[in-house]
């Protein structure tokens, strides 16, 4: 049975991780959990968002389910998240999107960002520049973009594809504007395309441009391949378009760890109400059943919270509902066939 690090988090973090582990047990998942803390909460009790521990039993499980962790903005403490990504080299951020609640903007939604994970603007390389008596008045950040990366994206990208039945990849960047460092993202990409020519479309959009018909006509899309910042972007949007951040699983892949989270935030604002949709953890927790191998659950589960959207049985608040947390994750387990 593989042993999984589990991190509820911050916020809603707990309720919903609470939601998912009912699920999976109701389910027959086959899985031992080593729940482990990260985030604020983890400062009070173990003087650090990210203990050395919790680092330990990601490194020695390499499977982790991670409930959202708060970051505070502008100072403090930099973020757990990223810095999970960089320890365990988990460069490949993969973000389904599908339609599950009917009567929205778009029918049919099935979309696939992959968003490189360890370079670009998110290095963290910034600093302020003092003048005269301001000590910030100026600031500056580093954009890396490495070959190393960008073909290691690519790569995961078409494989992504060749392996899940896609048929198109699009590489989105600004290379019009940003010649080197997204210059070389996209040569890298375009070499790596005709490797998969003969079984995987390609094409390359501006990410402005792709912005705009993400929007206009989101069916031209398959499976999108971006640099880190434009990713993290792109891909709210992208959940947007079925809803919102309550129904976008993510998974951070390396070649030998895997980091499944939910893409929304610790909810401040909901936090303790028993009000949070569990779904964006739920399909996280589906992403790590078919990573260890365990597809018919994730199957079983997947259809299950689809039937209980659709039909209506236990939507929560941001579903337009009036359930809990609870009562969804109940409903679901009543629904799983
Ligand atoms: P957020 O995603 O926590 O909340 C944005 C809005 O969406 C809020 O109105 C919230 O109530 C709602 N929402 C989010 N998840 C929901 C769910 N499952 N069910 C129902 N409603 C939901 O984003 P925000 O407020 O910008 O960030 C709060 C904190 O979370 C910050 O400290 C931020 O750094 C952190 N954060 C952590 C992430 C992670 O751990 N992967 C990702 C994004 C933000």
């Amino acid at each position: 049975m593989p042993t999984i690090t589990v991190i509820p988090g911050d916020g809603i973090g707990p309720e919903v991780t609470a939601a998912v582990i009912d699920v999976f047990a109701a389910a027959g998942t086959d899985l031992d959990y080593d729940r482990q803390s990260a985030g604020i909460g983890a400062i009070a009790t173990h003087g650090s968002p990210l203990p050395q521990e919790t680092l330990d039993s990601i490194d020695r499980n390499r499977v982790a389910l991670k409930g959202p962790l708060t970051t505070p903005s502008g100072s403090g403490f930099r973020s757990v998240n990223v810095a999970i990504r960089k320890n365990f080299e988990l460069f490949a951020n993969v973000r389904p999107v599908q339609t599950l609640l009917p009567g929205g903007r778009y029918e049919g939604i099935d979309l696939v960002l992959i968003r490189e994970n360890t370079e670009g603007l998110y290095v963290g390389v910034e600093h302020f520049i003092g003048m005269e008596r301001d000590p910030r008045a100026a600031a500056e950040s580093v954009m890396i973009t490495t070959r190393f990366g960008s073909e290691r994206i690519a790569r995961f990208a078409f494989e992504y594809a060749a392996a899940n039945g896609r048929e198109k990849v699009t590489l989105a960047h600004k290379a019009n504007i940003l010649k080197h460092t997204q210059g070389l993202f996209l040569e890298v990409g375009r070499r790596i395309a005709e490797e998969y020519a003969d079984r995987i479309a390609f094409e390359d959009r501006i990410i402005d441009a792709t912005a705009m018909y993400l929007v206009l006509d989101p069916y031209r899309f398959d499976v999108l391949v971006m640099e880190n910042m434009f990713g993290d972007i792109l891909s709210d949007l992208m959940a947007g378009l079925v809803g919102g951040l309550g129904f976008a699983p993510a998974a951070n892949v390396g070649e030998t760890h895997a980091v499944f989270e939910a893409v929304h935030g610790s909810a401040p604002d909901i936090a303790d109400l028993g009000v949070a949709n569990p779904t964006s953890l739920l399909l996280s927790g589906c992403l790590l059943l078919d990573h260890v191998g365990q597809k018919e659950a994730a199957a079983r589960i997947r259809r299950a919270v689809q039937g209980v959207i659709e039909s209506g049985a236990a939507r929560t608040a941001d579903m337009g509902g009036g359930h809990g947390t609870s009562e969804f994750a109940a409903a679901v387990i009543g629904a799983l066939a």
